[in-house]
């Protein structure tokens, strides 16, 4: 990459356009998720040669629960698939692996699998992936909420400590910075509820090329937008 290119620190991506690729192609829809997942390894070794340093990619929302039994059931297995290659990828890479999201309604053994890569790689230093697995930004900002007006409740905070640096510790991203660049694949344009409190100053980047086809080159393409975009914060 040009030097002169801004690198973003933390990526998010919202990874949509799995089942139309697979379509296209005249595939079963699973083999779009499945790709999708090849390619989540890929972006994440592309990431790191860029330098960004953290990655949130949304791979299952509060709303995709209504999917087909079948489908969901094929996600969960992939995606139980997927962080156990992300773990014994992190030894090399030193990726810190985490999850952003509800753990609770996650069978067993995603849940075994997502504790034991938290715990195994929560002081590598290397690219920190988020994976978001049924989260929801609205879901999130209330958690944070309840656990703020328990606190003020139990007299421990004062009404004055309540600011964005107290809520920031609440929300699952806490050990990320707020995202940089925001990217949809697919096609449509908006967040669908992804880390909707984090992305108040964040960029945003929409294209067309379905998630299995976003390559290297693709995400090269974003960050130069990116760069060439004048962030002011308001000021
Ligand atoms: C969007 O495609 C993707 C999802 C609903 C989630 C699954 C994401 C992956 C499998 C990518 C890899 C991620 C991990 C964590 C292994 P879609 O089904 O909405 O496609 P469509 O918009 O074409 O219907």
């Amino acid at each position: 990459m040009d030097e002169n290119i801004k690198i973003p620190t933390h990526v998010g991506i919202i990874m949509d356009g799995n089942r139309r690729w697979a379509k296209e192609r005249g595939l079963l829809p699973q083999l779009g998720h499945k790709e999708g997942a090849e390619n989540l390894k890929k972006i994440a070794e592309a990431c790191e040669e860029f330098g960004i340093k953290h990655l949130t990619v949304f791979a299952f929302s509060t709303e995709n629960w209504k999917r087909s039994e079948e489908e969901v059931e094929y996600l969960m297995n992939l995606f139980i698939f997927s962080i156990k290659s992300f773990k014994s990828r992190s030894k090399e890479k030193k990726y810190r692996v985490r999850l952003t999201g509800d753990i609770n309604r996650l069978n067993e053994e995603l849940q075994k699998e997502i504790r034991e890569v938290e715990e195994l790689t929560k002081n590598n230093t290397g690219l920190t992936i988020n994976f978001a697995i049924n989260y929801g930004g609205r879901a999130e900002i209330l958690n944070a909420t309840k656990i703020i007006a328990k606190e003020y409740k139990e007299g421990n905070i004062d009404l004055e400590d309540i600011n964005e640096e107290l809520f920031n510790k609440y929300v699952q991203t806490k050990d990320s910075p707020d995202p940089d660049l925001i990217i949809r694949t697919g096609g449509e344009q908006r967040l669908s509820g992804f880390l909707i409190w984090q992305s108040a100053y964040s960029e945003f980047y929409f294209t067309k090329v379905y998630w299995p086809a976003f390559d290297k080159e693709e995400l090269r393409k974003a960050i130069i937008e990116y760069s060439n975009r004048k962030r002011n914060f308001g000021k």
